[in-house]
């Protein structure tokens, strides 16, 4: 069933239309919304860049990525969205550019704008500061939202300056600050897992739960990316966003209504109690070439003597009542050996085991999967058939795929539709990055005063990761897949 279209068609502005994340993310997105029914048939596209385009080059150009993506031929779905695509030529720092924005939006648009920032961090402030003065930004003829990417900021300070200028510009309510993850299935089904059953919310606690482990690990390297990433940094990159978000979705405390005032409010009132315990016991890595991939510092873009790290794992604390004493470790890497975003809550051991085994009964763990095969497992103990008593492992398991024939849709499919509809739950309000922010800074302090352990690509990071989780007796769950 795909969702109501929208009364009203609206212009989607997409800043640095030329560049990847339009090619991948954006245009697929509004492609699959077209296919699916979801986009209103008049929506308009205005792409504006810095390079010399016409209409027509833009649509071949976004058409051959889409087509590379789809791995077949473009669809009616694709020569009718193409139709409502348009280029305007501007640079971010130009005024004159937004005026003549304003003018094209005049002439092939619609009045509901949504204006999307695909470009380098460093124009996000020039093109409020553009779309603002040129009038763009008030909403007497309709709505404006303006989606902005991440990083929002790379720092507190700069995180704080950047909302103050956006804030002075626009309201929140026009603000959707990006993170994908939060628009993953199973991101957004830890809501449901918690709330909308009675099996899990009351063992969700310290009564309950041992630890929390989150991996982000990913195979691949830098794929064009290097210079940015040289930049940023797997803190920046990932644990100040996606990490932490995981994090909140699965501590925070009931919202009383699942809406956007009431889950950040639930957000940011953890994230506030949240803290890296100890960044000295932190562990960042650099990847060492390994397994046919080059050593990080050889990525193109990176610069030779970088001390930047594309791993970490560290140790966080929440100071509540639903969570004290129970750790959260959290490790994310780039050229890692497996792909695999998951959570993992490990659960106590048994008070007391009536049985004679020859070891003590491992920890029951459920398993939220976000990447790949997405879904949620519960491991746990069963007795092995036949006399006496021996245990097995065994599991139940939720896997979308083959549950549903509709693969999932991206992440970026939901969050487009999101802002249409003008639902920010699945974004970032200005208080909840900053408090973001916060609790990395010690990490990024560790970061700017260690240089990073080395571990071979492919590896599954830096050894001394292991000793983080072993220090309190625990170690590492391997992800399903390598
Ligand atoms: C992005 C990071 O936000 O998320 C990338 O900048 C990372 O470094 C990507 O690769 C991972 O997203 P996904 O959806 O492929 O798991």
């Amino acid at each position: 069933m795909s969702d109501p279209i929208e009364p009203h068609p609206s212009s989607f502005v997409i800043f640095g239309v030329t560049g990847d994340l339009a090619a991948r993310k954006l245009v697929p997105a509004l492609h699959a919304l077209q296919r699916s029914g979801s986009l209103h048939p008049e929506t308009v596209v205005l792409g504006f860049g810095r390079s010399e385009l016409s209409d027509d080059a833009l649509r071949q150009r976004l058409g051959e990525a889409l087509a590379e993506q789809l791995d077949g031929p473009l669809d009616d779905a694709w020569h009718h969205l193409s139709e409502r695509i348009h280029y305007l030529r501007g640079g971010y720092d130009e005024p004159d550019a937004y005026a003549r924005l304003a003018e094209r939006l005049h002439d092939v648009g619609h009045g509901d704008h949504i204006y999307y920032t695909a470009t380098p961090p460093q124009t996000y402030g020039d093109i409020v500061s553009g779309l603002a003065d040129a009038g763009l930004a008030e909403e007497a003829e309709g709505y404006r939202r303006l989606v902005i990417e991440k990083p929002f900021g790379e720092d507190l300070d700069s995180a704080r300056s950047l909302n103050a200028l956006v804030l002075e510009r626009f309201k929140e309510t026009q603000v959707y600050r990006i993170d994908h993850y939060l628009a993953k299935e199973t991101a957004q089904n830890l809501a449901v897992l918690r709330f909308a059953n009675t099996l899990f919310e009351p063992i969700w606690s310290n009564r309950a739960i041992d630890h929390v482990q989150i991996t982000m690990a990913e195979p691949m390297g830098m794929e064009g990316r290097g210079s940015f990433y040289d930049e940023a940094g797997v803190v920046r990159d990932v644990f100040q966003n996606h990490m932490l978000q995981l994090l909140a979705l699965v501590t925070m405390e009931p919202p009383a209504r699942y809406d956007a005032d009431a889950v950040r409010d639930e957000k940011v009132k953890v994230l506030r109690a949240l803290s890296c315990a100890d960044p000295e016991t932190a562990v960042l890595g650099q990847y060492t070439a390994g397994r046919s991939a080059p050593a990080y510092v050889d990525e193109p873009g990176v610069a030779p003597e970088s001390r930047t790290p594309t791993y970490a794992a560290a140790r966080f604390e929440l100071h509540n009542w639903r969570w004290a004493g129970v750790p959260f470790y959290l490790r994310a890497g780039k050229r890692l050996e497996a792909k695999a975003s998951e959570i993992v809550l490990t659960f106590r051991r048994p008070p007391h085991v009536p049985f004679d085994l020859p070891a003590p009964p491992r920890a029951d763990r459920l398993i939220l999967r976000l990447v790949p095969d997405e879904g949620i497992s519960l491991r746990f103990n069963a007795k092995h058939p036949g006399q006496g008593i021996e245990l097995d492992r065994v599991g139940l398991d939720f896997a979308y795929q083959g549950k549903y024939q509709r693969p999932n849709p991206d992440a970026y499919e939901t969050l487009i539709q999101d802002v249409i509809e003008g639902d920010a739950t699945l974004f970032m309000r200005a208080d909840e990055v900053e408090v973001q922010w916060k609790v990395i800074a010690p990490l990024l302090a560790a970061t700017d005063a260690k240089r990073p352990l080395p571990y071979a690509a492919g590896s599954m990071g830096p050894v001394e990761a292991a000793e983080l989780l072993e220090r309190d007796g625990r170690h590492w769950y391997r992800p399903r897949r390598a």
